[in-house]
Formats: C-alpha cells, sequence, structure tokens
C-alpha cells in the first residue's frame, strides 16, 4: 500500500475493525486486571522493525495494533488502576473523543471551527459553574494540568512584569530582579517544570514548609512576604497534593495575600472538583479569592487523555501573553466567536472541548457531584480497611480520594520498612490485579492509591488491602 488516497473505500471497514476491538476491550474492562499478565513484554516487543518502504494497508496495520499493543496497554481506563490520579472515560466522553478524531476540527478560531470555538466556550463556562469560580475569568483547555499550570504562570508572570513597568512578552525579562516564588512542600513537580519553561527558574520556588510531609509554614509565608517588603512576588498553592490529597490552607493564604503586591495561584489538578462535591466542599473554600487556578479534565471529570484547563480572574493578562500577532491571514477572536488559541501556548488545538461539553451535559452537576462522593466514600472506605487492620499503617487521614498507607507486618523493624514497602509496590504491580506504585510520604515509602475511575465500586477498591496483604505475607514469608 502507498498513498492513503488508495484506500478511501476502506475508512468505514477500518473503524469498523476499531470499534470491534473497542467492544472487546471495553466488554472485559470491568473484569480485567489494572494491568494484564506480560503486559512489559508486549510493550518491548511491539512494533519494532524498520519504517516500511510500502506500508501493509490500514486493516494489517490496525490489526497489529490491536492483537500485538492492546496487550501492552494498563487497563487506565478500567476500575482498577489507582496509579497517579487517573480518571477514566465515561460514555458520553468516550463517544464524543472518537467524534473529536471523526470530524477533526482545529480548535484554533472561530473560523477554524465555529464548533470547537463555541462547545470550548460553554465547556469553560460549565467549568466554572460546576467548580463555583466567577464567571467572568478568563479561561483555556489545555492539554493537561502541566500546561494548565504553564498557562495560568504565563499570565502571573505578565502581571509580575507590569507591576515592574515591563511588558515582559514583548521585552522579555532581562535586566529585571529575581522573581520570588513562594509555596508549599506540596508544590508539584509540573509547577516547577512550568516555571523553568518559563524562564523564571525551577531553582525561584522557596519551600515554606512545616515538616517533612510538606505541610505549608504560615508563620513562615507571613515573615517572608513581610520581608520582602512590597516586592511582587508568586505565591503557589496546591489544592489536593498527590500523596495524600491534602490541601494548602488557601483560604489563610488568600488573607496574607489581600493587599499586597501578590499573584496567589492554585494548582488544584484534581482538588478543584472539591467544590463540587457535597461531602467535602470545604477543602476548595477560598480559591475563588485565587488569581489563577488550574484542574485537570483527564483526572477527575473523567474525560479521555488529553486535558486539563486554566482559570485566570483577569482575561487581559492570558490574552497579553497568548494573542499570537503579525500575521494578517489569521482572524481575531470576539467574545461572540472566540479564538482560544489567544489564550493559551498552542495555536492548532484539538477540540478536547466535545469530550468536556458531552461529558458535563449527559450527567450534569448532580452526576459529576455523585461521582466525586462515591469516589471519596470508596477512599475513605479503604481508610477504615488500613485502620483496623494490624498490618498496615494509615500515614494521613483520608480527605480525598486518595489513601495514603503503607505495609508494617506486626513485630517488623522500623528500619526495614521502606525496603519491604518497595519491594511490595514492585509485587503488586508485577502482579497487576490492581495498579498502584509507591511514593515517599514525609521520611517513609508508603502507597498511595488514587480512586478517579467512574466505573470504580466497592469490589474493586476493596482488592487494595487484601492483595496489599497477600503479597506482603508472600514477601515477608520469604525474606
Ligand atoms: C497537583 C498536580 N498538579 C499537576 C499535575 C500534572 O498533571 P498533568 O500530568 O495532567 O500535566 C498533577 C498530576 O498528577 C498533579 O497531581
Amino acid at each position: 500500500m502507498s498513498d492513503p488516497e488508495r484506500e478511501k473505500s476502506q475508512v468505514l471497514v477500518i473503524l469498523r475493525q476499531a470499534a470491534d476491538a473497542a467492544e472487546g476491550f471495553l466488554s472485559a474492562l470491568e473484569g480485567d486486571p489494572g494491568a494484564p499478565p506480560g503486559m512489559d513484554e508486549a510493550g518491548e516487543r511491539f512494533g519494532s522493525g524498520p519504517l516500511p518502504e510500502w506500508g501493509v494497508g490500514g486493516t494489517v496495520a490496525i490489526d497489529e495494533l490491536v492483537r500485538l499493543g492492546v496487550p501492552a496497554a494498563t487497563r487506565s481506563a478500567g476500575p482498577r488502576f489507582f496509579h497517579f490520579v487517573t480518571g477514566g472515560a465515561t460514555p458520553a466522553a468516550l463517544a464524543a473523543d472518537w467524534l473529536t478524531s471523526t470530524l477533526d476540527q482545529n480548535s484554533f478560531s472561530w473560523a477554524s471551527s465555529p464548533l470547537g470555538s463555541r462547545s470550548e466556550q460553554v465547556a469553560l463556562a460549565w467549568l466554572k459553574e460546576l467548580c463555583e469560580l466567577p464567571p467572568e475569568w478568563g479561561a483555556v483547555l489545555t492539554s493537561g494540568a502541566t500546561m494548565a499550570n504553564f498557562t495560568a504562570l504565563a499570565a502571573a508572570r505578565r502581571w509580575w512584569g507590569l507591576e515592574h513597568g515591563r511588558d515582559v512578552d514583548a521585552d522579555g525579562l532581562c535586566g529585571l530582579p529575581e522573581l520570588a516564588v513562594l509555596s508549599s512542600g506540596y508544590v508539584h513537580a509540573s509547577v516547577i517544570k512550568a516555571l523553568a519553561m518559563l524562564g523564571i527558574g525551577r531553582s525561584r520556588v522557596r519551600r515554606l514548609a512545616l515538616d517533612a510531609v510538606g505541610r505549608l509554614d504560615l508563620g513562615a509565608l507571613d515573615a517572608e512576604l513581610r520581608r520582602l517588603d512590597g516586592r511582587p512576588v508568586l505565591v503557589i498553592a496546591t489544592a489536593g497534593e498527590v500523596n495524600a490529597g491534602d490541601f494548602d490552607p488557601v483560604p489563610e493564604i488568600a488573607e496574607l495575600a489581600a493587599g499586597r503586591r501578590v499573584w496567589l495561584h492554585v494548582d488544584g489538578a484534581f482538588g478543584l472538583f472539591a467544590r463540587a462535591s457535597g461531602l467535602v466542599r470545604e477543602l476548595g473554600a477560598g480559591i475563588e479569592r485565587a488569581d489563577s487556578v488550574i484542574a485537570d479534565g483527564h483526572k477527575w471529570l473523567n474525560v479521555p487523555y488529553d486535558c486539563g484547563f486554566a482559570f485566570v480572574r483577569d482575561p487581559a493578562l492570558m490574552h497579553g501573553t497568548f494573542a499570537a500577532t503579525g500575521a494578517p491571514y489569521l482572524p481575531v477572536g470576539s467574545d461572540a466567536h472566540p479564538s482560544h488559541s489567544d489564550h493559551g501556548p498552542e495555536m492548532s488545538r484539538r477540540a478536547r472541548s466535545l469530550a468536556v461539553w458531552a461529558t458535563l451535559k449527559a450527567y450534569g452537576r448532580v452526576g459529576h457531584r455523585e461521582m466525586i462522593d462515591r469516589h471519596i466514600s470508596l477512599a475513605k472506605r479503604v481508610g477504615e480497611q488500613v485502620d483496623a487492620d494490624p498490618d498496615l499503617e494509615l500515614l494521613a487521614p483520608v480527605r480525598l480520594n486518595v489513601v495514603c498507607f503503607r505495609y508494617r507486618p506486626r513485630g517488623a523493624r522500623e528500619e526495614r520498612l521502606d525496603e519491604l514497602n518497595r519491594r511490595l509496590g514492585d509485587a503488586i504491580q508485577a502482579d497487576g490485579r490492581v495498579y498502584f506504585g509507591t511514593t515517599r510520604y514525609g521520611e517513609r515509602v508508603a502507597f498511595r492509591p488514587a480512586i478517579s475511575n467512574w466505573r470504580t465500586t466497592e469490589t474493586d477498591v476493596d482488592l487494595i488491602v487484601e492483595i496489599t496483604k497477600e503479597l506482603g505475607s508472600r514477601l515477608s514469608a520469604t525474606s
């Protein structure tokens, strides 16, 4: 096979082939392990060989992808995948995502896609409603929380420059003083990465942590703001940190920031959704007082990878950074016909909004509240099981959807526990029935399963403790 034009008549045949494969995959997903046996070996084998001179054609390529590729896929779309913070794809989101590729819209501007432009405008307005953020804030969809942090912090950088009388997006940072960034130990690696990409610098962040876990030292923040003596400064708070789902004290930080030249950014990659919960709404208090906040779509919203969103109080700062200029062929956005590429880093953009719009339309405020609250209740259930078990130790209260714990069999020596838990983490992943990883919580190696898939039920989460204990006692017996 050569020029794809020759395969025009095969489009629907190949799509049906993909739909059949999807049917097989999805119908097995509920009972599947978090990772299939032999996944790593399948991954190492997949797709090798040189670039074909003559193509094999779509049917053969897709057949190979399904037969040899799917065995190398984690079941991250399924209910027993608890690693990182991973959402699935709701039925409406998945179907909309299929259509996104079929329609192949460029959500750059109204001219490139009225559907992409309008659905993004509506989806972002609904997300603000869901998370109770002011409707007038600027907003944009991104590829995830990392790029959302980048987007929001680019707006912060612009603000900071203007505070110094400089348009940094026009004239750069050269000659300006160092930019002070204050945060807690909860600050996420993606924020650090964003600061590097923005030319602010990874090492500019001062982590004002009370303890090894990373909790914010509010007194130190207050002292540091006084020491900076009125200079403009970025303060970065985390709503929902990765190890235990804890929150920086955003209302208190907002109080300290009030009346000062502070840009308060909140990384709420999954924690922002606490504001949509009926159980833990108060955890998200004060976020509306920030200057910017971000979240992920592919985490708790359960739309397919990849999707995130950034909200910025002053939309002009987003436009000032991201509007593309100097190309007469490019259309100019308006309120009625927005160009979302003017508010975020990419110009050509996938229409991620279709999946966001569809899932919000399909399940509404109540559906999302129920899903989020179900996950929180499931996490608390696992927390209670851990707490009640003499061979397990809950390391932090379950506040949200992450359970931070370790295996501590009766009689085990403290100095052996890190190594034991690290090996147990490897064993859990090799076993694959449930899938989660280890972290370092304070001084200790710990597990941090996170529950955020729309399919997950009690049956699935009950395996967390059961399998940890089963593999743990096997490991203890052989060591
Ligand atoms: C608090 C927080 N911020 C940012 C990120 C980065 O998200 P993404 O991988 O979607 O870019 C994560 C991901 O786990 C996170 O938990």
